[in-house]
């Protein structure tokens, strides 16, 4: 049998092969809600405008509400023979009120009302996540308030470097997921505007008001060409590429956990709710959310490239590879929301050890450059050469195995005469720490000013 929605011109259905290929009713049942917020909009629009009459539109609206029921009740019957969520929902409105159904179709076409869906979902979708960001920035902030003033080592080429705060760290990843939900916030801003009504590519000779269709569905203004409004499927693309940023960060952080949890480490603990065990080594207590977390952002990732790779070599307008624009945004929008919670929870599981942290925090003559720093300050000397006299100091002092604070001012008087006694005061990581208050910087009351600043914006959680 062809299919009832378009088989006019067609005497025979499709091969079994076929329909498998062609249905997207799988994956995009999930755009239920918003199809039938499109509808209801269209269905008030053709009424307002004439196009359809009124009693015709109430039926229609009744309709799609009842639908709307039936499926959120688990009692709607999705069939692949009816291709997709547009058709499955217009040929159930066509059981419950008859030939009137068939006008809802009127002056649009499933590519016009795909777009629309879709960017209803993708809008819907980053509301979801910015609150959730948001969660996550405030879990960071809360936790860097409580360790302000835990000294860690700061690392760079994962060698130790100077002594940071435990608290700066996590309000480094505040300051990235802001940038994050900045970039959500752009793809939103650029993805509100409203396809529908430019039909199947080329507009529609029907009197209708695109901008009252525009305003039902709450976006700021119609598009304004037909043939890119039906072929841009650049809102799922940049969001991709902001969730696919947002993910990196994620990974970048779940690498730390990872590290910061190995045993040779030791800087975190998380407990039994964000960790497992291992079947057959009865000591392990493994860091498998935070490794996930970095796992997910490659199919996240690979989600972006896919959808990339698929529009790249489209001519306009519509054609059928982009109903491959889902199935993988989908996966992707669930790999992240799980992972930010993880993330989420997990920040708030973890438990500091500051003494290990410290000790770390004192090996590698982190406090060089508190060195250097002090004979450029303490006996004007040009950077430069404080430098070089500081290499000689960590030298004697590598060579017979102890930190910089264990040598006497009589031994660092051999390397440079002019040294005195106050120096020992800046050879500490706490003191370290304490006199890094440039703006930005690791200072302990830096790190607090930020984190309540930071803590004020967000306001509180579901607020
Ligand atoms: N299921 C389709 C998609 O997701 C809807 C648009 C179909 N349009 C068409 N001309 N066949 O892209």
């Amino acid at each position: 049998m062809s299919n009832s929605m378009w088989g006019g011109r067609f005497a025979e259905g499709p091969d079994a092969v076929m329909e498998e290929i062609n249905a997207s009713i799988d994956f995009d049942s999930r755009l239920y809600a918003q199809d039938i917020a499109g509808s209801k909009a269209h269905a008030r629009m053709l009424a307002e405008t004439g196009v359809i009459g009124a009693e015709d539109a109430e039926n229609i609206i009744a309709g799609l509400d009842e639908i709307l029921r039936e499926i959120e009740a688990g009692q709607f019957v999705f069939k692949r023979s009816l291709e997709d969520i547009h058709m499955n929902v217009e040929a159930r409105l066509a059981e419950l009120i008859g030939p009137a159904a068939g006008r809802l179709h009127t002056a649009r076409s499933r590519n016009d009302q795909v777009a629309t869906d879709f960017r209803l979902y993708v809008r819907d979708w980053i509301d979801h996540v910015d609150a959730a960001l948001a969660d996550l920035q405030r879990a960071l902030a809360e936790r860097a308030l409580d360790h302000a003033a835990v000294v860690m080592p700061g690392f760079t080429h994962l060698q130790t470097a100077q002594p940071v705060t435990f608290g700066h760290h996590l309000m480094a990843y505040v300051e990235m997921v802001g940038r994050d939900r900045g970039r959500f916030a752009d793809a939103r801003r650029r993805l509100n505007e409203c396809p529908l009504g430019s039909a199947a590519l080329a507009g529609t000779s029907f009197p209708i008001d695109r901008a009252m269709t525009a305003r039902l569905l709450a976006f700021d203004r119609p598009t304004a060409n037909s043939l890119d409004a039906v072929s841009d499927r650049d809102f799922v693309i940049e969001t991709l590429s902001a969730t696919s940023i947002a993910a990196m960060h994620l990974s970048r952080f779940a690498e730390e956990i990872v590290v910061w949890c190995s045993a040779p480490f030791g800087f975190v603990r998380l407990s039994d709710k964000f960790t497992t065990g291992s079947s057959i080594m009865p000591q392990k207590r493994n860091p498998d959310a935070a490794e996930l977390v970095r796992a997910k952002t490659g199919r996240i990732v690979g989600a972006l490239n896919a959808l990339l790779i698929v529009m790249k070599g489209l001519p306009l307008a519509y054609s059928k590879d982009m109903q491959e624009d889902k199935e993988q945004a989908f996966d992707a929008f669930d790999a992240f929301v799980l992972a930010v919670a993880a993330m989420t929870g997990m920040v708030r599981d973890l438990e500091p050890d500051p003494k290990a942290m410290k000790r770390a925090a004192g090996g590698g003559y982190s406090t060089a450059t508190d060195l250097a720093d002090w004979l450029v300050r303490g006996l004007g000397m040009p950077f430069r050469e404080a430098h070089h006299v500081t290499g000689r100091i960590v030298a004697l002092a590598a060579a017979t195995n102890r930190p910089l604070e264990r040598l006497s001012t009589e031994e660092l008087q051999g390397v440079d005469q002019r040294i005195t006694e106050e120096v020992h005061s800046v050879l500490g990581v706490d003191r370290s720490v304490k006199s890094r208050t440039s703006y930005g910087g690791t200072a302990p009351n830096n790190v607090r000013r930020q984190a309540r600043r930071w803590l004020k914006q967000l306001g509180p959680a579901n607020g």
